[in-house]
């Protein structure tokens, strides 16, 4: 992290791609195909509650403190009350979740085969170089047993589109913890496909489709129904037609009643992680199903659009859970000062995303990892700046709320 700000400040082997984080979006839309593009920069309808997720940033400003003791500074946390180095030594059967080096997780991000042929060996590698905790989609592009290889020790959560089929959730799950996946992560805004305008305009579906199979299609159970359907045919586009049986299954249309959490905890028996939580209502209800956590998400405004900036509910969220169970928070992080923003108002991390999908698409491995550790390094420093040196003390009155007019 250090280098890349030598680097930049001293001169030597500057790289290939921007570390200004309003340059990397213009950047990466021209590294990449429109379709892959836009499939990363695109929100739902007219884009209203991406705005919001960056205006309820601007409304947070930090109040730095000066002749406080800043150094050496401390971004440790602790995630699900265990410790990184029970990991390493526990056999995989068992696998424990872990403090992480920094209150920084890469966010699930599906396909990313489109992006770049690195696709997520690429980015859990990145993660592990920079002991960022990985966190796979179920819509991946590459296997489980690829993204356990690439991690090496690092960890890594699985995050589930959770099928309407018990069958296929509960295989899909074996596998993820069979491959030493620790944390599940279940994504509840998804219950429908929304309406992207970007993706409609460039019939999207089949594009992702003709890239390869995604964990959930590869997943014996699925594939046993899915032939079973097809009459044992395996017609010339399967791939296509098992991604529309798939999004049938985990896209329905219908959501899962809270009470189905009780199947999910008999097929998982480590943490359980809730992402996409935004009212405060529906976090006293995955406290109550006895869920580990929460992220408090709106999908980077990829879902309902019209609904409130993320950042805007973590307060209320914090108040009514934070001191019972884990929240993390996503949406909108760009820089060090979100992170810290979102930290001094309770969240134990933060999910990151759509820039480190950005540096993928320029450079591959290599520029995922470069956002990843100018986003850790930015960190580091504004906390210094800020006068704070360890992230577990940070609070809100770090802060302090400005309505600028605009
Ligand atoms: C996502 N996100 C997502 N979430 C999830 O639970 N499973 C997934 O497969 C995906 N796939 C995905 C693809 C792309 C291209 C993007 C941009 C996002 C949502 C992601 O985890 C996260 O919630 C948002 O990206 C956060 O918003 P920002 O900070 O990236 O704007």
């Amino acid at each position: 992290q250090l280098s890349i700000y030598a680097q930049g400040i001293f001169g030597g082997v500057k790289p290939e791609i921007t570390t200004d984080p309003n340059k990397l979006r213009e950047q990466a839309q021209k590294a990449m195909t429109p379709e892959a593009f836009n499939y990363i920069a695109g929100g739902a309808g007219e884009g209203a509650t991406m705005d919001a997720n960056r205006l309820a940033f601007r409304h947070w400003k930090i109040l730095p403190r000066m002749l406080q003791p800043t150094a050496p500074r401390d971004l440790k946390v602790e995630l699900f009350g265990e410790t990184y180095g029970e990991l390493l030594c526990k056999p995989p059967q068992q696998p424990k979740a872990h403090s992480a080096e920094s209150p920084v997780l890469l966010a699930p991000v599906g396909v990313q085969s489109v992006y770049h042929k690195d696709r997520e060996i690429g980015t859990a590698s990145a993660c592990a170089e920079l002991k960022v905790p990985f966190i796979m989609s179920t819509a991946s592009s590459s296997t489980f047993e690829e993204v356990a290889e690439a991690s090496g020790d690092n960890p890594r959560w699985f995050q589930l589109y959770w099928p309407m089929d018990d069958e296929i959730t509960g295989s899909i799950l074996r596998s993820a913890r069979a491959a030493g996946f620790t944390v599940l992560v279940v994504t509840l805004d998804t219950a429908t496909m929304a309406w992207r305008p970007a993706d409609l305009d460039l019939t999207f579906l089949p594009f992702v489709a003709g890239q390869g199979n995604t964990v959930g299609f590869t997943d014996p159970v699925f594939r046993r129904k899915f032939t079973e359907q097809n009459d044992g045919d395996t017609p010339e586009d399967s791939v296509t037609l098992a991604s529309r049986y798939w999004i049938r299954e985990a896209f329905s249309g219908d959501s899962h009643p809270w009470k189905d959490l009780e199947l999910l905890k008999r097929h998982w028996d480590g943490p359980i992680v809730l992402k996409g939580i935004q009212d405060p209502r529906d976090a006293v209800l995955a406290l109550q199903a006895g869920m580990s956590g929460i992220v408090v998400s709106n999908h980077g405004g990829r879902q309902c659009d019209g609904a409130v900036g993320s950042l805007d509910m973590l307060p209320e969220i914090v108040e009514a859970v934070g001191d019972k169970m884990t929240v993390l928070f996503d949406s909108g992080i760009r820089t060090g000062a979100d992170i810290v923003k979102a930290l001094s108002l309770g969240a134990k991390g933060v999910l990151v995303s759509r820039p480190v999908m950005y540096g993928l698409g320029i450079g591959g491995k290599e520029g995922a990892q470069h956002v990843l550790a100018s986003i850790l390094a930015d960190l580091d420093q504004t906390l210094g700046l800020a006068g704070v040196k360890s992230v577990s003390e940070l609070s809100k009155s770090n802060l302090r709320r400005v309505l600028y007019p605009g």
